[in-house]
């Protein structure tokens, strides 16, 4: 990663040098051009060849024992992320909070909150990162602030403070009347009543959370100036929150109502006017402007749980010039262990129309673990290897969240008085909230897993953690940590699995789920085959039409294990929700 400053500093150094010989100083800059072109072209941006790994600050490691992770617990991690086989972190928001909504409700968005450490800390965990090429990816939430942010407290003052207008203010239908029927995501009407002005203010989130006015200039140029301050500090790219939500409709049309109720006894609702409206790209590209004025190619990854292939497609702009990676969460939610849904969608956004990098992922700080949504309840691990394959084999750059390396559960709150996290208060029993999937990372079977020296970390450490933690699962082979480690090295040394084609196979199985990775004129072919049924398979495959010669396949990662010996193409049988991952020629 580079630092801003320091690249301007270089060249104008590089500069004055040579300024005395131009001739020299011109033979120079283009050697350099022609060096970077031909190593970028080669290798494509790192982001493309890269494995994310999303960390929950919170959750991942105390170091000072007030049982909530911090800034100096994730560096002194950061050894365990390198061997695993990582490139990227992107870390939940650190900034200044309230913490109703656990940092996606941010009082002031250039400065660390002092739960997780300082700058200096953050910069030493930047640096400190550099040194095991993991680079670094930032949350940033553009939607709405936290209602403590000083940009509220002068807007919400008085109708006419020049700053009223950075959030979206309205009047009542009547007394005691919202302006519309719009819901939070939350929970409950979108607008919130203010005595002090007598207007309503929408927020798409909690109350605390108003909702940015991205249609005004002054808001995107102070959106953006942070965005610099953190790309001078140098990290590598923004994981942005919640972008479809960030313009809504100005003649406040209702949503239209859907048959049913939600967790929260509201009526269900289309959030149509206040869903991916157009001028959403409008950002975008600006945002893509702003990050291309750094150097090392950092990245924007959207978060936009997108409906289908199309909208999905429009997040990475017409002309490349929008986000690199926008989340995929139609496959992250198939929610099945369906051959047919994983080809179907993986086909889609392999031949996408914008030509795009497909960002896959399962688990995050906002979904119920994967080993629980895709396990059946007998045979987890060995499904948890299942989904694992898929998601390190497909082409894509894949993001995995902490802790689904070994196997980690979801551990809903029993009580609700226990429940952390407000949605779970609000939506009791039905919402249980995020806290399940949000429990600490667990290192090893000391006392709170070895995540803190606290009395009580601010989430219980769930009992399964003596048996799945780090420690004890890098001592076993046939743990889910050594399947993932193996699969993770298998991509670093296999370029097909890495930036091959992606060829799908015996396409009407209704069970197995089977590809070939390929680099141009088969110089590296792998054969991936996962069966995501309960029973045995036999399968046949016919590689000629792919200029494959040979009638088996070599094995060099497979679940359950199956020895060295080759596996006849034509015969070819996987166990019950096995995976084998083998060369070809
Ligand atoms: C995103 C975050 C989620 C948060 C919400 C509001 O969906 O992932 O955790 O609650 O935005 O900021």
């Amino acid at each position: 990663m580079w630092n801003r400053a320091k690249f301007i500093f270089a060249i104008v150094t590089i500069g004055l040098c040579l300024s005395a010989n131009p001739s020299l100083a011109q033979q120079a800059a283009s050697q350099v051009s022609k060096a970077e072109h031909a190593h970028s072209k080669a290798q494509g941006p790192w982001w493309k060849q890269a494995v994310i790994y999303e960390i929950y600050p919170r959750s991942f490691q105390d170091s000072n024992g007030d049982g909530v992770g911090d800034i100096n617990g994730i560096t002194s991690r950061l050894d365990y992320l390198r061997d695993l086989g990582i490139d990227a972190i992107w870390i939940s928001p650190m900034y200044p909070s309230p913490l109703v909504d656990f940092g996606y409700d941010i009082s002031d968005y250039t400065a660390i909150d002092p739960l997780y450490g300082t700058l200096a800390d953050f910069d030493r965990m930047v640096r400190e990162a550099k040194k095991r090429n993991i680079r670094v990816i930032m949350d940033f939430v553009p939607n709405h602030t936290s209602d403590q942010h000083p940009w509220f407290a002068e807007s919400r003052s008085s109708r006419t403070v020049p700053k009223r207008d950075w959030y979206i203010w309205r009047d009542g239908k009547g007394p005691g009347q919202p302006p519309n029927n719009w819901q939070s995501w939350f929970g409950h009407s979108a607008w919130k009543f203010d005595p002090t002005t007598n207007q309503y203010y929408y927020h798409h989130f909690y109350t605390e959370q108003p909702d940015l006015n991205w249609r005004n200039p002054q808001v995107r140029k102070a959106m953006y100036d942070a965005m610099r301050f953190w790309l001078d500090r140098g990290v590598a790219g923004f994981r942005i929150d919640a972008v479809s939500r960030l313009f809504e409709d100005p003649d406040l049309h209702d949503d239209p109502i859907l048959p049913g109720k939600n967790a929260y006894g509201d009526p269900n609702i289309a959030h149509k006017y206040t869903d991916n409206l157009p001028e959403v790209h409008e950002v975008l590209r600006e945002m893509r402007k702003v990050v291309n004025e750094y150097p090392g190619n950092p990245v924007l990854i959207s978060e936009a749980d997108e409906p289908n292939i199309a909208e999905l497609t429009k997040m990475y702009g017409g002309k490349d010039d929008e986000v690199q990676l926008p989340m995929d969460f139609q496959i992250a939610d198939v929610n099945k262990r369906s051959a047919p849904e994983f080809r179907r969608l993986l086909n889609e956004i392999d031949k996408n129309a914008a030509g795009g990098q497909p960002h896959y992922f399962f688990s995050n700080h906002d979904q119920v673990r994967q080993w629980d949504r895709y396990g059946d309840g007998v045979h987890n691990d060995q499904i948890a290897k299942l989904m694992a394959a898929l998601l390190l084999t497909t082409r894509a750059t894949p993001l995995m969240y902490y802790g689904e390396e070994i196997g980690m559960r979801t551990t809903d709150p029993v009580r609700k008085e226990d429940v952390q996290d407000p949605i779970g208060k609000i939506g009791w029993p039905e919402e249980k909230g995020r806290d399940g999937e949000r429990t600490p990372m667990q290192w090893d079977a000391s006392k709170n897993a070895g995540f803190s020296a606290a009395q009580r970390p601010w989430l219980p450490v769930p009992p399964s953690s003596t048996e799945y933690n780090v420690k004890a699962e890098s001592k076993d082979p046939n743990s889910i940590l050594s399947f993932y480690k193996r699969l993770l090295a298998l991509r670093q040394s296999e370029p097909a699995l890495r930036d091959g084609l992606y060829l799908p196979l015996i396409g009407e199985d209704p069970y197995v789920l089977a590809y070939l990775r390929k680099k141009p004129n088969n110089s590296d072919v792998i054969l991936v085959v996962l069966n995501m049924s309960a029973e045995p398979r036999t399968v046949k495959f016919d590689l000629a039409a792919e200029g494959i010669g040979d009638s088996s396949a070599k094995p060099l990662i497979a679940s359950p294990e199956m020895g060295r010996d080759s596996t006849l193409l034509s015969h070819f049988i996987i166990p019950e929700f096995g995976v084998f991952i083998g060369s070809v020629h």
